[in-house]
C-alpha cells in the first residue's frame, strides 16, 4: 500500500473558509470519496469544496453513510457499520494501486463526522495505512461568528451536544455549561423548545441556519422556528 489518506475538513460551507491545506490537497488528491448521506442527493462535502477546488480530471466515488445514531461504547447499527467496511474495502484498493485518496468531510473532521469512523475501520483492514488528517472550520465556529458573539470567555465552560439524544442527557448539561452548543437540532427543535422554556434559557438561546452559506439566518424566534421545516445545516447555541 503506498498512497495516502488523507481526510480533509472543507468548512461550513462558504468555500472561503477552507484552509489553503485542504484546497492543496484535494488537488493533488487524483482520488477523492464523497461522504453523503441519502442515496439519491448529493455530498454536501464536495458540493462546498467545488467552489474552491478545481474538480476536472479527478475520480470522484460517491459514498452513501446512513444516518443512524452511533452510541459510544456500543456496536454500531449494522447497516452503519457495513457502509464504513465498503467505503474503507474501496479506499484500500485505491491506496494499493499507490495512489493518494481524498476523503473531504463537512467543517472539521474532529466533530461528529464519518471520517473518523472510516480510518478506524480502513485500519482494521490495513494497519499499515497512511492517515493524514487535515482540520477545517467547524460549523460550531462560523455559527458563533454568525451570531457575533464569543463561545467562551474567562472561566467558562463550553460543550457540544447532539441535539438528538434523552431529554434527561440534555437538561443536566444545559442546567451545568456556561455555554452550550446544540448539533442536529433540525428535527428535534421542539424538544429543544421545551426544555429551554422549562429551564427558563429561551431567551438566551440563538438559533443559527446554515452559517456561512448564501442562506445563513440567525434566528432568536425558537419558538417560530420549531414549527417550521428547518435545514439539516441548524445549530442552536445557548450562552448563559
Ligand atoms: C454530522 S454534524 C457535522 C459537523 C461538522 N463536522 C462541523 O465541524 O461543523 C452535522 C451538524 O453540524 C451542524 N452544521 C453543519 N454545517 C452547519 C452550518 N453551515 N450552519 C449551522 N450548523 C451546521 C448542524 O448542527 C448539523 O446537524
Amino acid at each position: 500500500m503506498r498512497g495516502q489518506f488523507y481526510v480533509i475538513g472543507v468548512g461550513p460551507g462558504d468555500p472561503e473558509l477552507m484552509t489553503l491545506k485542504a484546497a492543496r490537497l484535494l488537488d493533488q488528491c487524483p482520488v477523492w470519496f464523497a461522504p453523503k448521506a441519502h442515496q439519491e442527493g448529493e455530498s454536501t462535502a464536495l458540493a462546498i469544496l467545488a467552489g474552491a477546488v478545481a474538480t476536472a480530471g479527478k475520480e470522484i466515488l460517491e459514498l452513501h453513510f446512513p444516518m443512524k445514531k452511533v452510541r459510544m461504547g456500543l456496536p454500531p447499527d449494522p447497516e452503519v457499520e457495513a457502509a464504513w467496511r465498503l467505503a474503507a474495502e474501496a479506499i484500500r484498493a485505491k491506496l494499493d494501486q499507490g495512489l493518494d485518496v481524498a476523503f473531504p468531510t463537512l467543517g472539521d473532521p474532529a466533530i461528529y463526522s464519518t471520517g473518523f469512523y472510516v480510518c478506524d475501520t480502513l485500519l482494521k483492514y490495513a494497519p499499515q495505512a497512511l492517515i493524514s488528517v487535515v482540520p477545517g472550520v467547524s460549523s460550531i465556529g462560523a455559527s458563533a461568528a454568525a451570531v457575533g458573539q464569543p463561545l467562551c470567555l474567562g472561566d467558562d465552560r463550553l460543550v457540544v451536544i447532539p441535539a438528538t439524544f434523552e431529554n434527561g442527557r440534555l437538561r443536566e448539561t444545559l442546567a451545568q455549561f456556561d455555554t452550550v452548543v446544540l448539533m442536529k437540532v433540525h428535527r428535534v427543535m421542539d424538544k429543544v423548545v421545551s426544555l429551554l422554556s422549562e429551564l427558563d434559557l429561551l431567551d438566551k438561546a440563538v438559533l443559527v441556519e446554515r452559517s456561512s452559506h448564501a442562506q445563513e439566518r440567525v434566528r432568536r424566534d425558537l419558538a417560530v422556528a420549531a414549527r417550521e421545516e428547518l435545514h439539516y445545516f441548524s445549530t442552536v447555541i445557548v450562552r448563559k
